[in-house]
């Protein structure tokens, strides 16, 4: 892709400012820069939009015969929500229809990957442009990085970290309580390892976060003298190198579990049973 000619603004800071070089061309890059900014926004967009949708069909979110749950409705605490999927009470009555049945915690869910650390080197790419690539302008004059509304807000990460694992709790009560048979007691389907591996992925993901390796090992002057923390603080390190990829593979799973949950509670599909 050839660089856009623009009009280098009188001033500025960043690559604007009267210190850097004036090149009237975005940038001299002749390779496709753009392709992984672009695919990055075309990824976040079609998760966006049908965790979107999903959340406010309210059909086909509860299997009652198995007792699958997709996570995009757990909990499910309102008298809204269909007979058996509200495992932990229903302290709040009738919702209308503008209001998401899983609005406990979608809020703080986004909350958490908005400011995740790897998403937002990926949005501020793709989405902000600022900047798009390396070596690419950005179109922004000015730059107060996350110091200032409401970059600010993105320093709360590690407060919704913590409503994460609470969440994290809650997800793995549902998949232990969907291995329910059809005629009750025990049961054992297809079903039930798309939500086990759905939470054992969102675990690995919450665990790799930056925050959580900070709260295990961050501040201690001597590891030996902390060697528990220290064990820990190794362990969600090595998760850690792995939090991009862990950052997509929860999308997809978790748009997936839904997908399938969808699928077995609208009867388009028979969930395959191994035992009951
Ligand atoms: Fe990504 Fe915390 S840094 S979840």
């Amino acid at each position: 892709m050839s660089a856009a000619p623009t009009t280098t603004p009188p001033s500025g800071t960043g690559v604007f400012s009267k210190t850097r070089a004036r090149i009237a061309a975005r940038t001299l890059r002749t390779d496709r820069w753009w392709l992984p900014p672009l695919l990055t926004a075309i990824g976040l967009a079609a998760f966006v939009g049908y965790a979107t949708i999903r959340s406010f069909v309210r059909t086909a979110y509860w299997v009652p015969q198995y007792h699958y749950l997709t996570p995009f409705y757990s909990p499910c605490l309102s008298d809204s929500c269909a007979p058996g999927s509200s495992h932990f009470g229903t302290p709040f009555g009738e919702l209308p229809m503008w209001i998401p049945l899983g609005f406990v915690v979608l809020p703080f869910l986004l909350g958490f990957r908005l400011t995740c650390y790897y998403y937002r080197k990926a949005y501020y790419r793709s989405v902000w442009f600022s900047p798009p690539a390396c070596a690419v302008a950005e179109p922004h004059t000015r730059y107060t990085g996350e110091s200032r509304l409401p970059l600010i807000i993105q320093n709360s990460h590690r407060y919704f970290f913590y409503v994460a694992v609470v969440v994290s709790v809650i997800n793995t009560y549902d998949a232990i309580y969907a291995f329910h048979g059809d005629t009750g007691g025990f049961g054992f389907g297809l079903g039930n390892i798309v939500l086990t591996v759905n939470v054992i992925l969102l675990w690995a993901y919450t665990l790799s976060c930056h925050s959580c390796r900070h709260i295990a090992g961050g501040r201690l002057k001597h590891f030996s003298a902390h060697p528990v923390r220290y064990w820990f603080w190794t362990q969600v390190s090595k998760l850690n190198t792995r939090h991009m990829a862990l950052a997509w593979t929860t999308l997809g799973t978790l748009a997936l579990t839904d997908f399938y949950v969808m699928l077995v509670a609208s009867q388009t599909i028979s969930d395959l049973r191994f035992v009951n």
